[in-house]
């Protein structure tokens, strides 16, 4: 048995028959062909697969194709070309915040997804006061990325590439990062 599933990835829409059990991750690499979200675990442990669907970042080896379609999503491929990096890429680049590679795709996917969780105000589980305005701290980069595993310990090159990017988009959007709106328990 299979089902209809459409998705947008990289601008791309495509139109698929699939197994209703197949992943995200794998309606991707082997339907698609789209490589570059890696399988590391298959268990939502490593960040290898790690996508963006619209602005957030998911674990494709944990979403049930089926239940995204109709779905926009964005891999690493779709961040940029060879001819003209995205500024997450030209930053990874720069810092050599890679060795081996492999985790690079999930680890940017990831990064860039963060960035929009931040500039939303959504605190973190190191954020000092969920209620306040609040800096986007390299213990906070390290928290927000700490689903991304890095089996080469490139950790620290990836904190200052995120770091450059943070620090340039909040610069170039010239003013305060909203206050977070007040939890209720
Ligand atoms: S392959 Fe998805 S989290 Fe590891
Ligand atoms: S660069 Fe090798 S796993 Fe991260």
């Amino acid at each position: 048995m299979t089902v209809p599933v459409q998705f947008t990835v990289n601008g791309q829409e495509y139109d698929l028959q699939i197994d209703p059990r197949t992943t995200v991750l794998d309606a991707l690499r082997d339907k698609l062909g789209i490589m570059s979200p890696k399988k590391g675990c298959d268990h939502g442990q490593c960040g290898a697969c790690t996508v963006l669907v619209g602005e957030r970042r998911v674990l494709s080896c944990l979403c049930l194709a089926a239940s995204y379609d109709g779905a926009d999503i964005v891999t690493a491929e779709g961040l940029g070309t060879v001819d003209e990096l995205g500024e997450m890429q030209q930053a990874f680049l720069e810092h050599d915040g890679f060795q081996c590679g492999y985790c690079t795709p999930g680890q940017i996917c990831s990064a860039v997804g963060m960035l929009h969780e931040y500039q939303a105000g959504m605190p973190s589980h190191v954020t000092p006061d969920v209620n306040a305005s609040f800096e986007l701290t390299d213990g906070e980069i390290r928290e927000r990325m700490s689903g991304n595993l890095c089996r080469c310990g490139a950790y620290v090159n990836i904190v200052a590439a995120i770091r450059e990017v943070a620090d340039s988009q909040t610069a170039q959007a010239a003013q305060p990062l909203p206050v977070p709106e007040k939890v209720t328990p």
